[in-house]
């Protein structure tokens, strides 16, 4: 039994502060409602109260939620509708006390958490940075089932609760009280003296709410309308792979302004039941637990003690250089950036004042605060500066010598106690320290292009790197908004290993007469951000080509690398988008195939080869990173490949996908392909062992 609720009593108030013991967050779970029900019950009969305020005791949350734990076991569909039931049951009862009730939201206010202040008569919003309200179940492939699609709308017009409901999108104390979500938002400062004030308010039946509702929603043909536009927006974003916003767009058509409450909540909780139990509503639960292990893992077992980074240095001003130096930027730590001549450096501020440009076109920041993100950046062609940086962020061109050499020079420019990291693609980190004098403070600290919008870092520590290099790193890492994994010192780490043979046989593919745009299309369909060749084109043939190359130095006959990639990059010197030619030849937004290298396309793989031959070859080489330690578990894997390469999240990850279709399948699969195409398919040993023994990558 949970004990999760104070209740007290003075002239004629009630208050119900949430407070769950145990727990750092309120959470809306099976014993909470137990006593909820039962206080609620109580609280039903007391005929000296005027009015029930609903708090939180817990600091920058009012309710974080149902238990998504409870939501994750669910596979039957009746098993799934009794529960939500319960949900709405119990919250109803607040709707139904015989006095008026109010929320008084002081932090997130999540999904379930939502849904009960919706229930209560009024609500008013504490206005810090910690106020947050959303639905964001469609984030976990549900939508909202304690009453959330049948009460929003009636409190804040259709328009805004489909985009509430659809986008899982949070908000702020201001904007709730803008749209009507909530009837006040209070500043911080002035709780006690706004708070009576507006409690008096309503007991004097004073407090008065417009009607939010538009003119045109009143009329059928005016929300048939509105319902269009919005799924029409819902499948820009979905792209039709997940199915929940637009479920809950289907449920508030067939019930607002058409049902009354009751049937409504009873269509409501059949369709969240029948999304509940689907394996994509699990994949991105699985998704939402490893995204929060992951922000609790350290990259250490024990405890360290870790650097402070307040000052940054880098060098190499380039296209990740740039975007490095505008992360740091953009958490106001100062970076001093070292390049070969002035142009260089130059280049490196124009990407990250480019960045904060693109940023300020959508609102997100204003001039006077890029100044000040931009006066964080400075240049050099020496090292003076670099004695007062906590890191050094190494990113020139990838060549072994050169970086030897500048990592070497710069050692002795730096404190002992500052860390030296690298952000090589493909370098053994082990290798790069071989000159360093102090080869426990190097380290590995692999961004993504576009470093923006990217955010995974690879953190890849060399044979003598020290914990607190890597936990300060981390620390950094997540410092800089990004999501820091820890991944082994081998060819290519994690990410790039297993994507680069999955674009390296899509050009096998077409070596065999297979259509650029129909497996382009295939992979896009399938969830791929992009296909292969889009992919190649954006990330530049260069870089795919000596990337390719590398992972077939290291693996060897296990790496078929396409003849022609070589030619299309070494002969024909075709670089991609960023050259305007690659796979396909790029005019603005557009771009039409390259007849060049396109071939005839006349052999018609079937969709299923496609996928199977992209997808398996990586789900194998995973299966070896794995095998080999490369990484610590298949959550992890999975998240980095949703992070670093676009994974399709509803896929759950590689590994997670391997499970679905079953193991004993992915081993035929690649053994049929091994006997057709050669070594490259021979299933990983972990693979074999696990469909023999009936094992699966999640336990
Ligand atoms: P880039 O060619 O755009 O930039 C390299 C910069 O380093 C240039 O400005 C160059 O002038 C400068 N530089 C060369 N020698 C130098 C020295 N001795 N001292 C200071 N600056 C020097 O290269 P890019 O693409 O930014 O790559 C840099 C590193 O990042 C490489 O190790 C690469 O493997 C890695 N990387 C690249 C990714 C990409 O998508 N381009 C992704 C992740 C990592």
């Amino acid at each position: 039994m949970a004990s999760a609720f104070n209740l007290k009593k003075e002239n004629g108030i009630a208050t119900l502060t949430f407070d769950l013991a145990g727990e750092k967050v309120n959470k809306l779970s099976a014993p909470v409602l137990i006593e909820l029900d039962a206080l609620l019950d109580d609280l039903a009969k007391q005929t000296d109260i005027k009015l029930l305020v609903i708090q939180s005791a817990k600091k920058g949350i009012f309710i974080a939620g149902a238990d998504i734990e409870e939501i994750k076991d669910l596979r039957a569909i009746p098993d799934a509708e009794a529960k939500v039931k319960r949900g709405q049951d119990v919250l109803g009862k607040i709707e139904k006390l015989p006095y008026p009730s109010i929320a008084v939201i002081n932090g997130a206010c999540m999904g379930g958490g939502t849904e009960l202040v919706l229930c209560c008569t009024y609500r008013a919003a504490i206005d810090t940075p910690k106020t947050l309200i959303a639905l964001p179940e469609v984030n976990l492939g549900i939508f909202p089932g304690f009453g959330g699609t049948q009460r929003l709308p009636k409190l804040i017009g259709l328009v805004q609760a489909l985009t509430i409901i659809t986008s899982g999108k949070t908000v702020n104390a201001l904007k709730a009280e803008k749209i009507g979500l909530v009837d006040t938002a209070i500043p911080e400062g002035y709780i006690d003296e706004q708070l009576p004030q507006f409690i008096s308010n309503i007991v004097a039946g004073k407090v008065k709410r417009k009607d939010r509702s538009s003119t045109i929603e009143r009329v059928g043909l005016g929300r048939a309308y509105i319902y269009k536009k919005t799924r029409e927006q819902v499948l820009k974003g979905t792209k039709g792979h997940y199915p929940a916003p637009e479920k809950a767009v289907d449920v508030i058509e067939k019930t607002y302004r058409v049902t009354s409450l009751e049937t409504g909540l009873k269509i409501e909780r059949e369709e969240f039941a029948k999304l509940a139990v689907t394996d994509l509503s699990k994949n991105l639960i699985q998704v939402f637990f490893t995204s929060e292990a992951l922000k609790k893992d350290t990259g250490v077992s024990g405890k360290v003690e870790l650097k402070e980074i307040k000052n940054a240095a880098l060098l190499g001003a380039g296209v990740m250089g740039g975007g490095i130096a505008w992360a740091f930027t953009n958490k106001d730590i100062s970076i001093r950036m070292k390049d070969v001549d002035w142009d260089a450096i130059g280049v490196g501020y124009k990407h990250v004042a480019e960045v904060w440009q693109a940023l300020k076109k959508i609102g997100k920041i204003r001039d006077t605060e890029i100044d000040n993100k931009m006066n964080k950046l400075s240049g050099t062609l020496d090292f003076s500066g670099f004695d007062n940086a906590d890191i050094v962020v190494e990113a020139i061109v990838e060549n072994m010598d050169v970086k030897h050499k500048v990592l070497a020079e710069t050692e002795t420019h730096i404190e002992s106690d500052a860390i030296l990291a690298s952000n090589t693609s493909s370098l053994s980190i082990t290798k790069l320290s071989a000159p360093l004098k102090r080869p426990e403070k190097f380290i590995g600290m692999h961004f993504f292009n576009p470093v923006n919008r990217m955010p995974l870092v690879e953190v890849i520590p060399g044979e003598k790197t020290d914990d607190a290099t890597i936990a300060s790193t981390f620390a950094l890492a997540k410092k800089l908004g990004k999501t820091p994994i820890k991944v082994g010192d081998c060819a290519g780490f994690l990410v790039n290993r297993i994507l680069l043979p999955y674009m390296n046989e899509a050009v096998l593919m077409l070596e065999e007469n297979a259509s650029i745009e129909k497996i382009d299309k295939v992979m896009y369909k399938f969830g791929l951000p992009m296909g292969p060749f889009t992919l190649a084109d954006e990330v530049g043939i260069d870089v795919c080509y000596k990337v390719a190359k590398i992972l077939k130095d290291a693996y060897g006959d296990r790496v078929k690398l396409s003849e022609l990639l070589r030619v299309i990059y070494e002969d024909k010197k075709l670089l991609g988008k960023k050259a305007k030619k690659g796979f396909y030849i790029h005019n603005g937004k557009e771009k039409t195939l390259n007849t060049e290298i396109s071939g005839t396309g006349t052999n018609d793989l079937p969709d299923q080869e496609i996928i199977d031959r992209c997808i398996l070859i990586m789900v194998n080489e995973a299966a070896m990173c794995l095998q080999e330690g490369i990484i610590e578990k298949p959550e992890y894997l999975d998240m980095a490949m949703i992070m670093g390469t676009g994974f399709p999240p509803f896929r759950g990850g590689l590994c997670r996908y391997a499970d679905a279709v079953g193991i004993p399948h992915v081993v035929a699969r690649l053994t049929e392909f091994e006997s057709k195409y050669g070594v490259r398919f021979k299933p990983a040993k972990l693979l074999t062992e696990m469909a023999k023994s009936g094992g699966k990558f999640y336990k």
